[in-house]
Formats: structure tokens, C-alpha cells, sequence
């Protein structure tokens, strides 16, 4: 028996979802910018897409604009002040955004752009009021990250849009982790770009979508044949965008039952390992996402994320150590290290993220598996608790 505990790395399709991608890519596989039937009906498949997606967050249709997943959408919003006008300006990011957002900044940065990254306390969060003092004349985008992947976390993002706002920058938000698993709502929140991710709800992988406040300016990323009214280049992948589309549909349904069902089975998996001396709790106990649990494994050494996950693996259960997309690493994750964690705490890093198909059995069976893989640690990779 094997059970994936790592819904926040990604998902597989379901059922309804892979059945749209196969009957699109059979029937509707066109390409929506040609004129002809085939075109057309690609077209229509593309417009229904870009309502589902826009309903899932409560924007206009016309507001979503398709991109190959959420790193190109972090990408796009992060670079498009510098895409716009390169001449250096200044940036605020918060210190535990994911790599997508993290990079392209220092990127800007080795460009003479000036970078903020707003510090986060022991949970995770940041304090509102230091966004309010970090921002300056010359601040020409905010971003910051809305369900942390590798902790959890969930910023107070309503309070953060409204500083934005009140100063009139824009304000970007990651929510490739809170889609489909709490409910957003950009007519409420005074957000401009928000970055979407399919495989993140159940939807194709290589296939996401960046919400743009209608009004915002945004300058194209990719450049080319002028599809998705010439702000994203390139032949939309039709029936990746319908299974999109459908998933987010059906996420918007289910979301409400399935969130409250997840986060029990979250409260239950933190339970039972709160009396497991040799962890302790990543991120804030209570904003945090419905589905997600992460630890730090105490006295870890070098590796000891990596065995972990390993040694689960070798019991049959599929978990991460820190954020996925950096697993292989033996460098100290750089959000443990921003909410205070010493670099040989930030190497042991793990993460339990739980989806459709965890059952409350699942997650007994993975906590009791768990402490048999600290057992199993080398006896030097786990000094006595703290
Ligand atoms: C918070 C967050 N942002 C962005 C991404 C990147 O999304 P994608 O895999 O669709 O490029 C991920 C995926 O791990 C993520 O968790």
C-alpha cells in the first residue's frame, strides 16, 4: 500500500478533468487564433476555460490571462515593472517567497534594481506595518506570497492589498497554494495580480493563469503571435486549458466541504505528532493552508530532510522535505532561515500536504510512520530533543 501525502507538489487529474483533456484534445484540438471550424471551436473552448478559471477567484473573464503554470506567472508579475521601464526602481517581496518570485528579484537586483524582503516572525507572517514602512517613492511593485508551500503560512493579505493600494502600487499576490482551498475573491480584495497554477487543483501540469485587475498595464512577457490579446505569446495548449478550466470549476464546487474536511484531517496529523518530542511545528498554528503540515525534525544535521522523506518513501508514504522544488538540496531551507530557525534546524525540514483522496486512516498511519523514520535516522543526525 502506498499513500501521496504531497498534494502541494502537485496532483493528478481527476476523473472529469483528464475525461475533458482527452475529449478536447480528440475534438477541439484547434488552434483558437484560426478562423476556420477548427479554430472556432478551439476559440469557444478557450472562452468557457477563461470563465471557469475567472469564477474560481470572482474576477471578470476577461481578467485571466493563460500561462504555461505558476512560475511564469510569478515570473511575469515580478519582472513587468522592469519589462515596462528597466530603469531601476524598488521592489518589496516578503523573505519567504517561492523561488519563482525569489529569483527573478535578485535577478532585478544584479540590474541595480533595490530589493525589500519584508521579515517574517517565528509563524511565518509579516507584520502590515512593516510593509506600510518599507514602501518609498520609487516602490514600483509589491509581492508577496498569500499560503506559504513550504511552512503553510498564510499572510494577512486583505491588510497588505489595502497598504498597496492606499500608496496606488500594485500589488501582486502568489496563490498557486491557496487556489482551490480557500476562497478568493479579487472583487473584495484589492489585489492586481495574482498568479494561478492548474496542477496545484487537480488540473494538467504546464498550464496556469495570472489574474490582471482590468486597468492594470501590464507589459507581455513573451512576445510573438499575439495570443491572449497580445499579453501572452504562444498557441494556447487548448485541452490543457479546458482540464483547467473544468478543474477549477469543480474545485469552486467542492471547495467549501472539502476545505473543512482537510483541515480536520490537518488538525488530527498535527495532533497526534504534537507529542512527538523530536519535532516541532513550521509555520503558524493556526493561518495556515487547509491542507498542509510541516515540521522540523529536531537536532537534524545535514540530510536529514532528505532521509526523512526516504526513509518515508521506504514505508510507502510519498511526503516532501521543505518545498518540492527545491528537494535535493542540502542547503538550509531560506525561509526556515527568515522566520528565525538556525541553519541546522532549516536542514530538516518536512512537509505532510494532504488532498482528495487522504483519508483520516492515511494520516494516523503516516504520523505512526513517521516517528519510525526518526528511529530510523543516523543516531548523529538526531542529537537528544532540545
Ligand atoms: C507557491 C508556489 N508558487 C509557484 C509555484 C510554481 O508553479 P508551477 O509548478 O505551476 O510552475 C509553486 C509550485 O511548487 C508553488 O508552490
Amino acid at each position: 500500500m502506498s499513500t501521496y501525502l504531497d498534494y502541494s507538489a502537485t496532483t493528478s487529474m481527476r476523473p472529469e478533468v483528464l475525461e475533458r483533456f482527452t475529449a478536447v484534445a480528440q475534438e477541439q484540438w484547434g488552434n483558437a487564433a484560426s478562423l476556420h471550424q477548427w479554430g472556432n471551436r478551439a476559440a469557444l473552448v478557450l472562452e468557457r476555460s477563461r470563465q471557469q478559471v475567472a469564477a474560481l477567484i470572482q474576477a471578470e473573464p476577461e481578467a485571466i490571462a493563460f500561462s504555461s503554470g505558476g512560475t511564469e506567472s510569478d515570473n511575469w508579475a515580478i519582472l513587468s515593472p522592469y519589462l515596462a521601464d528597466p530603469r531601476p526602481g524598488h521592489l518589496i517581496i516578503s523573505a519567504v517567497e517561492h523561488s519563482a518570485i525569489a529569483r527573478p528579484a535578485a535577478w532585478l537586483e544584479q540590474r541595480g534594481w533595490q530589493v525589500t524582503r519584508l521579515p517574517v516572525d517565528r509563524s511565518g507572517r509579516i507584520q502590515p506595518a512593516d510593509l506600510a514602512s518599507a514602501v518609498r517613492p520609487d516602490t514600483r511593485l509589491i509581492s508577496v506570497i498569500w499560503g506559504q508551500s513550504e511552512v503553510g503560512t498564510i499572510q494577512p493579505i486583505a491588510e497588505l492589498a489595502a497598504i498597496a493600494r492606499e500608496h496606488g502600487i500594485l500589488f501582486h499576490t502568489d496563490a498557486v497554494q491557496v487556489a482551490g482551498r480557500l476562497p478568493i475573491d479579487v472583487q473584495r480584495l484589492p489585489i492586481d495580480l495574482l498568479s494561478l497554477s492548474s496542477h496545484k487543483l487537480y488540473g494538467p501540469q504546464g498550464v496556469g493563469a495570472l489574474y490582471i485587475r482590468p486597468g492594470v498595464e501590464l507589459a507581455p512577457l513573451l512576445q510573438g503571435g499575439n495570443q491572449e490579446s497580445g499579453l501572452r505569446s504562444g498557441t494556447p495548449p487548448i485541452a490543457a486549458i479546458a482540464a483547467f478550466g473544468e478543474a477549477a470549476q469543480l474545485a469552486a464546487a467542492e471547495l467549501p466541504h472539502e476545505t473543512a474536511r482537510l483541515q480536520s484531517l490537518r488538525d488530527r496529523l498535527i495532533a497526534v505528532l504534537a507529542t512527538e518530542p523530536r519535532l516541532r511545528l513550521t509555520g503558524d498554528p493556526i493561518q495556515r493552508l487547509p491542507h498542509h503540515a510541516s515540521f522540523i525534525a529536531r537536532g537534524g544535521t545535514t540530510g536529514t530532510s532528505q532521509q526523512l522523506v526516504r526513509a518515508m518513501n521506504r514505508l510507502g508514504f510519498g511526503i516532501s522535505g521543505g518545498s518540492a522544488c527545491n528537494s535535493g538540496r542540502s542547503q538550509p531551507s531560506p525561509v526556515l532561515l527568515a522566520m528565525g530557525y538556525s541553519p541546522q534546524e532549516a536542514l530538516a525540514g518536512i512537509r505532510f500536504s494532504l488532498g482528495r483522496s487522504t483519508q483520516l486512516a492515511e494520516v494516523e498511519a503516516a504520523a505512526i510512520a513517521l516517528r519510525s523514520a526518526l528511529h530510523s535516522l543516523p543516531q548523529a543526525s538526531l542529537l537528544s530533543p532540545a
